[in-house]
């Protein structure tokens, strides 16, 4: 407007002062509108935050309804036998989506149209040792502060006792995974507690390993809920559809290309499915655009570079840091991938590839070199001298343990199968990432470069 201005009154004013104005003019709106860009681009990064945590989860509305179903029943019936486990890989919401249901719920009950009910959370991460987690219950349930084995029993008389007006007890145990212990009794207790008739405590129990039931000795997997619900990873739409919330959500879509958003959940995608690194991606990518000056849009371009900063370097060093039996595993299955242009795989098939592999190379290389040469300045060699624990060929049994060691690593995922006892097998991360991480590694080279 104010160029037209001082276009269309020359009369008033000679040509080259209107000039100057517009041109100061022009300067002055350009840094309010940088200024309001940089604004909008750090509103983005903000948005794009783990702990902006939106109100309603989406991409989450099927496991929503059924672990609201599940606690609506158990309030109601009053908590006798209720306990839920849920499963599902890190950061595919489970921790954000039971909050926010609490969330839902305790709102129902201040309102009076669900019973009252008491909330306690119990992370095992954030305990010293899975004992502890007596004490933290047994303070947080009945004020009491007492060592480990005084509380267990506290909480014991306490479940059995009737009373009729304690209100019934949601119990949320998070990361469950870190209370294995040798003998399992503190699982064991705390999904034994429900089954007491008078205990009113109902249990919302999150692991982060697909395999914690079959890890659990026979007594503890009798206790552990029948009720259980996986959390998938996220596919790429879903992806898409959760970060293009986040900044529509905060007035800031016109930050990023469309195909920017897109490319992020994509690299993550084909590999973790994990929501946290796709949001990692985008805000290293808003950065990226900001430290080359902040104009414009995050493009396609920026996704990438950010990607390569990000992940490149964490997963190259996780796949090289892998034992030898684990590299070996890994380049099984990224050849049979790559074979058969299938992503989930069946453990016997890779084992069967792995067990031709591991032949082929030593019938290649007859000679080993055993003396002196460590694992760490030559994995090629340490392929043809496999620690004495393990036969050169593994059997699948052995197969089946190595690749839990992966799966609990983020580097591939094991899904049980239901009518075999050998779980499918998928690669967490990509193909040419095994090759590029093993660049010493003569399999690898020789057969996935
Ligand atoms: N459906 C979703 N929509 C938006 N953000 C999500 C969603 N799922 C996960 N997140 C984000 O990812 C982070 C990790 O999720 P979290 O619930 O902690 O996963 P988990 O407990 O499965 O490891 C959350 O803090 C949240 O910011
Ligand atoms: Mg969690």
């Amino acid at each position: 407007e104010l160029e037209a201005a001082g276009a269309r009154t020359p009369s008033r004013s000679p040509v080259r002062p209107a000039v100057v104005v517009t041109a100061a003019a022009a300067e002055v709106r350009a840094g309010v509108d940088d200024a309001a860009w940089a604004t909008t681009l750090s509103a983005a990064a903000k948005a794009l935050q783990l702990s902006s945590v939106p109100h309603l989860l989406p991409c989450r509305e099927k496991e929503r309804g059924q672990i609201t179903a599940f606690l609506r029943t158990s309030l109601a019936k009053g908590g006798l036998g209720s306990a839920l486990y849920i499963s599902g890989m890190p950061g595919t919401g489970k921790t954000s989506l039971v909050m926010e249901i609490i969330r839902t719920l305790s709102a129902e009950a201040e309102a009076g149209t669900l019973p009252a009910f008491k909330f306690v959370e119990l992370n095992a991460m954030k305990l010293a040792t899975p004992h502890d987690a007596y004490s933290q219950l047994a303070s947080e349930l009945l004020g009491v502060y007492a060592a480990a084995t005084r509380a267990a029993s506290l909480l014991d008389t306490h479940f059995r006792t009737a009373n009729k007006q304690r209100l019934a007890t949601v119990l949320l145990v998070d990361e469950l995974d870190f209370l294995m212990t040798r003998q399992q009794t503190v699982i064991y207790n705390l999904f034994n507690w429900p089954q007491y008739a008078n205990s009113k405590l109902i249990i919302v129990s999150l692991a982060n390993t697909m395999d914690l039931p079959e890890r659990l000795l026979p007594k503890v997997a009798s206790r552990l809920s029948p009720l259980r619900l996986v959390f998938q990873p996220y596919t790429r739409e879903q992806l898409v559809t959760i970060m293009a919330a986040r900044l529509t959500d905060s007035k800031t879509q016109a930050t990023f290309e469309e195909d920017a958003v897109r490319l992020a959940a994509a690299k993550v995608a084909g590999t973790s499915g994990d929501v946290r690194r796709s949001l990692a991606i985008c805000r290293r990518a808003v950065e990226l655009l900001q430290a080359d000056g902040g104009r414009g849009k995050v493009t396609p371009s920026h996704v990438h570079r950010a990607s390569r900063d990000l992940l490149g370097s964490l997963i190259v060093s996780a796949v090289a840091s892998c034992r030898p039996w684990e590299q070996n595993l890994l380049i099984a299955v990224a050849l049979q991938q790559r074979a058969t242009g299938c992503h989930v795989l069946s453990l016997v098939e890779v084992w069967e590839r792995l067990s031709s592999l591991l032949s082929s190379q030593s019938f290649h290389k007859p000679a080993h070199r055993r003396a002196g040469v460590t694992h760490a300045t030559s994995s090629a060699a340490s392929l043809l001298t496999p620690p004495s624990c393990f036969s050169p060929i593994p059997t699948l049994a052995e197969c089946v343990s190595v690749a839990a060691s992966l799966h609990r690593l983020r580097l591939l995922f094991l899904e049980p199968v239901k009518s075999t006892p050998w779980p499918n097998v998928r690669l967490a991360i990509g193909v040419s990432d095994v090759a590029t991480a093993l660049p010493d590694n003569e399999l690898a080279q020789r057969v996935l470069a």
